[in-house]
């Protein structure tokens, strides 16, 4: 089981999956995290059950790339601020008493037959509105400006020009600054009312608003890391024209999920699938501090974890943490069902089911298990609100999760928050080190990676210990934070080598390292030269069986990260 009750390892989207018209991609996900700063996730919106924030910000998102970025962008300034789709129920809008309103970019063209329409109450609600590109340019032709196909668009770096001082959105600001652009429809002129505010090389009105109307519009992005004074903007948004006091964080939800559990819950028992991966520990840990030893965890070994994860887990729930955990060693069932079996799909398949029997076996064991906790994360939620194909890579993936049938009720105590608030979340609540940030690692284990052959005890034995000396080598050379994951392959094959005067016939072990925002799309680690020697000099030496070490150097795609 992996982070997410056994979710794929992956959490995100694509990268570039979208982009507002005509935008050029990024070519990878590191040339995403350039723009972004940060792992971008999937544009897909859905509502979560929100904290009770005294201020919250809505962004309706209109389909851009960077429409997660945004609602990230603005916690980061201190406010919760929340996605939900650009046609939500203005009711529930009115209800959420939300301190502001953003308009996200997107992908079309305010005259494209079934562009996204932006409802003319949504700017008669009294509460500030700020639209960025795609949202700005859907407002202002609402509202009377001049939107027009541009001949020419804007993508990446532009020069920003402020007018006249820059009005209340950007006044104080450098009057020549840099700004990051991805359109190429174009506000011409602002609609009547409206003071424009800046300009680019192609864009005559790269910001405009009316301050009586509470309306404010810019042109380029300021979530992205190449617009430097794009936070600046957002908080002057937020806390001048909006008004928003509070100072929002991650470690805010804890009181709150806190007393949320407790009302969920009352007395009841509660079970939690650990695996060790930082969603499924903080949740637990969450779960504990709420109703203490009502809550159970259970770690299901089987047998193809890595060297001392179990011990590791066992020990810093039990005693670090002192929380309640079953260590259900079923290494035997897991290998023994396995025997015989070199189809990739068919070992995830048979390690699922196996999970699945051994995890609902525990659950009746506790008696009154009424609660499972699980790691979901809010780019889950919005993941299984539907979405391109991320969604199915991850089905695939989704090997070693639990069934919708359990009979037990969701505890999600991370359902609001991202990945790396999950982290913030984690390293308040005191988890170790090692738990906050561990690399993905997938449900199958080191049973997808014994590849093209049958995976045999021994095997896994060689391969564990490969993957040790891996982990130990790249943690000492200060990199594991650095790296999306890396690990060792063991490739079903023997060649010859020479070892002292005789010759061997023995395995290879594989060194794949990554690098990645979301593992959609990875590139290959350039490890430094001396860390690869000593890696491949400790391998073949202390390890029998082995007598040969190579490194991939493939990027996902054509590659995947995985061998299987
Ligand atoms: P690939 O190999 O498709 O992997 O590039 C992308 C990410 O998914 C993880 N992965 C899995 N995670 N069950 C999981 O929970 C699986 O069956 C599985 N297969 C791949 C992989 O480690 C990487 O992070």
């Amino acid at each position: 089981m992996t982070d997410r009750g056994a979710a794929p390892a992956t959490d995100a989207a694509p990268v570039g999956a979208r982009d507002d018209l005509g935008a050029p991609e990024p070519a990878s996900a590191e040339a995403a995290k350039e723009i972004t700063g940060l792992d971008t996730a999937s544009p897909e919106t859905i509502s979560v059950e929100r904290p009770k924030a005294a201020e919250e910000v809505l962004v309706l998102d209109f389909g851009g790339q960077y429409s997660q970025l945004i609602a990230r962008r603005i916690r980061e300034c201190g406010v919760y601020a929340e996605l939900l789709p650009h046609d939500t129920d203005l009711e529930r809008i009115r209800e959420r008493r939300p301190r502001a309103i953003v308009l996200s970019g997107g992908p079309a063209s305010v005259y494209a037959e079934g562009a996204p329409e932006l409802r003319g109450e949504l700017l008669e609600l009294g509460i500030p509105v700020l639209g960025i590109c795609y949202g700005m340019q859907v407002m202002v032709q609402a509202l009377g400006g001049r939107v027009e196909a541009a001949p020419q668009g804007e993508f990446g770096r532009t020069e920003l020009e402020l007018r006249d001082g820059g009005g209340r959105l950007l006044s104080g600001l450098p009057a020549e600054q840099q700004c990051w652009m991805s359109h190429r429809d174009t506000v011409f002129e602002p609609p009547p009312g409206f003071d424009a505010l800046a300009s680019s090389p192609r864009s005559p009105v790269a910001a405009c608003e009316s301050i009586q109307r509470g309306l404010y519009g810019i042109q380029f992005h300021p979530e992205v890391v190449h617009t430097p004074h794009g936070s600046a903007i957002l908080d002057r948004f937020l806390r001048e024209i909006a008004e928003c006091s509070d100072r929002w964080s991650p470690a805010s939800v804890i009181e709150q999920q806190v007393e949320r559990i407790r009302a969920q819950v009352g007395d009841g028992a509660v079970i939690c699938g650990l695996s060790g991966g930082v969603d499924s520990a903080t949740a637990a840990v969450l779960v504990h501090r709420a109703v203490g030893d009502q809550l159970t965890c259970v770690l299901v070994d089987h047998g193809l974890l890595r060297k001392e994860e179990a011990t590791q887990v066992v020990e810093a729930f039990r005693e670090e943490l002192g929380i309640p955990l079953v260590h259900v060693d079923a290494a035997d069932r897991f290998i023994d069902r396995l025997a015989g079996e070199t189809d990739p799909e068919t070992k995830r398949k048979i390690i699922g089911e196996e999970f699945i029997r051994v995890f609902e076996e525990e659950a009746s064991k506790l008696e009154d298990a009424r609660f499972l906790v699980q790691g979901t994360l809010y780019s889950d939620v919005i993941e299984s609100g539907g979405g391109a194909g991320a969604a199915t890579i991850k089905s695939h993936h989704n090997v070693g999760g639990l069934p919708d049938d359990l009979d037990l009720e969701l505890v999600e105590p991370l359902r609001m928050l991202f990945k790396d608030e999950v982290r913030a979340v984690a390293t308040e609540l005191g988890l170790p080190e090692r738990f906050v940030w561990r690399q993905p690692f997938p449900g199958p284990g080191l049973g997808i990676r014994i590849v093209g052959g049958e995976v045999t005890r021994e095997r896994l034995e060689i391969l564990r210990e490969a993957d040790a000396i891996l982990q130990q080598e790249i943690r000492a050379a200060g990199l594991y934070r650095e790296l999306w994951q890396s690990f060792c392959v063991l490739p079903v094959v023997r060649s010859v080598g020479v070892q002292g005067d005789e010759r061997s016939y023995a395995y290879p072990i594989v060194i794949r390292a990554v690098t990645s925002d979301d593992a959609m799309t990875a590139d290959w680690a350039r490890l430094p030269y001396d860390l690869l020697e000593r890696v491949s000099n400790r391998v073949i030496g202390e390890i029998k069986h082995v007598n040969r070490v190579a490194l991939d150097v493939s990027s996902k795609p054509p590659a995947t990260i995985e061998w299987e």
